[in-house]
């Protein structure tokens, strides 16, 4: 369970790029934060992942406060960042050791999960390669893997789908949704209507900071009308902040 609460953050004092958003995600949960560019999706990841300080507002994972109890809530945690650009002079398997060795993951459990996520996310051949040579949907694909080795409960990914071939895509959803059905939390931002309409149990789009709608699809398709498609709800509720 994710909860924010009326959590604000600005850069250098003029951009408000989250302004006063509460959210609560429950347990058993696909979440899918939509919005155009710069709306302050990513800014809102990295509140709740702890890679930033909100200003005001207080966030809790599973319980814990990001900011007091920030280890313990840091634990419940795997995040996939936008940009998988790090420890790019690592082999495959020295970062995915190095991700096991900083969760403490035992060393029967890691050989098994290694196998099995390099196995299902085709990477199995390039684990001997430095993530320097890996494309940008290989290198999101190593992270993904680093992530789930340490088994956390909330997921928070964003723009997961972005570089991810179409198997891939289909996988990490299909991981996804029963991540969340084994009573867990899934965060994900994403441009990508399509994606959020299919996989999402809800949804929140968020422009200039600020929520302009959350709830399910169907609650969404109600407070629209009946048949537009998510694309053109999208556009209305983005436009009417103009
Ligand atoms: N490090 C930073 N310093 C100053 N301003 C920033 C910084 N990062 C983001 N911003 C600003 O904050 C606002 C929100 O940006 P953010 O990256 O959260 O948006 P986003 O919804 O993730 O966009 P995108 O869809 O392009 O990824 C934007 O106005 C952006 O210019
Ligand atoms: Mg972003």
């Amino acid at each position: 369970m994710i909860e924010l609460k009326n959590v604000s953050k600005t850069y250098g004092g003029t951009v408000k790029a989250v302004d006063n958003l509460s959210l609560t995600i429950p347990d058993g949960e696909i979440f899918g934060f939509l919005g155009p560019n710069g709306a302050g999706k990513t800014t809102t990841i990295k509140l709740i992942a702890g890679i930033l300080n909100a200003d005001s507002g207080t966030i809790l994972v599973n319980g814990r406060d990001i900011e007091k109890e920030a280890l313990e809530a840091k634990k419940q945690i795997g995040y996939v960042p936008d940009t998988p650009n790090m420890f790019l002079r690592l082999k495959g398997i020295e970062y995915l050791n190095f991700m096991a060795d900083m969760y403490d993951v035992s060393t029967e459990e890691r050989k098994e999960r290694i196998e099995r996520l390099s196995r299902h996310f085709g990477m199995t051949d390039v684990l001997q390669d430095r993530i320097q040579s890996y494309s940008h949907g290989m290198r999101q694909k190593i992270v993904l893997i680093g992530v789930l080795l340490h088994n956390p409960p909330v997921w928070i990914l964003d723009e997961p789908m972005t570089g991810l071939d179409p198997r891939s895509s289909f996988l990490l959803k299909e991981m996804m949704r029963e991540h969340a059905d084994r009573g867990n939390t899934v965060f994900f931002s994403t441009h990508v209507l399509d994606v959020a309409e299919k996989v999402c149990d809800r949804v929140a789009i968020i422009n200039k900071g600020q929520i302009l709608f959350c709830g399910t699809m169907e609650e969404m398709q109600e407070h629209f009308k009946k048949n537009s498609s998510l694309e053109s709800m999208f556009l209305e509720l983005t436009e009417s902040e103009e």
